[in-house]
């Protein structure tokens, strides 16, 4: 029985992991990392992929591996180009007629052909992971894949995707139509590797308005999650700020909210009680850095407080920055781990 499960039935209170917990602020990450150059290239190299996944296990006993790999690979998939571009981030160039072009036998084939590194990653993992410890795989949501694509790269405000949304309406629907369609498929061969969990990012949800939060993140949220219903994994959804519209969230298919640290962890049982979704979240990566290990303390039992009578996943709002020192992290598991 994986940890998860314990989780459900209250006899396992703490279960923590944390988002891009395998990452340059792990010393043997950089080490590693030095062999090879360019970050797709580690993506899609299954032994060099899985031995990273499992570095943070190692050192932290966390109770859950998440697959190395990025949101981005199923636009690299698609045949459009993708860089990691050193101190900038993400460069997409997109190639709209070659994705448009692609039927659905298309999208399915080259998602799990080109993706095969990664299920690779995921099987090597699972051999060398102990058995109750989940296996996390993961996707970008529909509207951060058209951000990142449309956009051309990071970008504090996708002014541009979000244009090309009320501009291009149906060129958007087909682009849609073939996103989701792959984000299912991906989801379903990680599934099939070996993934008992996986995770769906919508990092940037938070920047659209009311409106095309309906339309851009739940809408494609309920098409993805509707095709994968039927898979035996725990489902974690991660729609970033997206407020109060978590309430008509909630009524979609799923089994855990990540919550943003700008969320109130107040709202934990609240959705745990009215929708049935259990919670993960939220401390502020910020915190997790201060030298003032007593307020990172306070805050780290704020959350806990917040959610002793649930269950509840204890992880950051968002990803543990390259900066974090270490005896931070192993501070806030030692605090995580004798909360009573
Ligand atoms: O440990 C894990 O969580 C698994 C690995 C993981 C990575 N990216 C590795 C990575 C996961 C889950 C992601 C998801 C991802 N990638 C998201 C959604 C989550 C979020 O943070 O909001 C997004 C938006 C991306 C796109 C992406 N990938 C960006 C913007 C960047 C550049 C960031 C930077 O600081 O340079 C990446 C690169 C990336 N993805 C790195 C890692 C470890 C750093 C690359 C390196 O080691 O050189």
């Amino acid at each position: 029985m994986y940890n998860i499960d314990k989780l459900y039935n209250n006899s396992n209170k703490s279960f923590i992991w944390l988002m891009r917990q395998a990452g340059r602020y792990l010393p043997e990450y950089r080490e590693k990392r030095k062999e090879v150059g360019n970050f797709l290239d580690l993506c899609y190299n299954p032994e060099f992929a899985a031995e990273v996944t499992l570095q943070p296990i190692s050192r932290f006993n966390f109770d859950a591996a998440i697959i190395f790999s990025d949101i981005l690979v199923i636009l690299d998939a698609l045949d459009q180009e993708v860089e990691f571009v050193p101190g900038k981030g993400p460069v997409i160039k997109a190639n709209l007629s070659k994705l448009l072009n692609l039927t659905d036998e298309n999208v399915r084939e080259k998602i799990t052909e080109k993706l095969n590194p990664v299920y690779e990653a995921i099987k090597i993992t699972r051999k060398n992971l102990s058995r109750e410890k989940s296996l996390i795989g993961f996707t970008g949501a529909y509207w951060t894949l058209l951000a990142y694509l449309i956009e051309g790269s990071g970008s504090k405000t996708f002014h541009k995707a979000k244009i090309f949304t009320y501009d291009n309406q149906e060129e958007e629907q087909k682009i849609r139509h073939i996103l989701c369609l792959a984000i299912s498929t991906h989801l379903k061969n990680q599934i099939k590797s070996g993934c008992d969990i996986i995770k769906i990012f919508d990092s940037w949800a938070g920047i659209l308005t009311n409106e095309q939060i309906k339309d851009l993140v739940i809408k494609p949220y309920k098409n993805i999650l509707d095709s994968i219903k039927a898979e035996p994994a725990k489902k974690i959804c991660f729609p970033r700020g997206i407020k109060e519209n978590y309430h008509e969230f909630c009524k979609l298919n799923f089994d855990i909210y990540a919550l943003d640290y700008t969320e109130n962890i107040n709202i934990a049982e609240n959705l745990y009680k009215n929708y049935g979704k259990i919670t993960q979240g939220n401390l502020d990566p910020a915190i997790l850095q201060l030298n003032n290990l007593e307020k990172l303390g306070e805050e780290i039992s704020r959350i806990l407080t917040a959610t002793k009578n649930i269950p509840h996943i204890f992880n950051l709002g968002h990803g543990i920055m390259p900066e974090t020192p270490i005896k931070n992290v192993e501070f806030m598991l030692e605090k995580v781990r004798s909360f009573a």
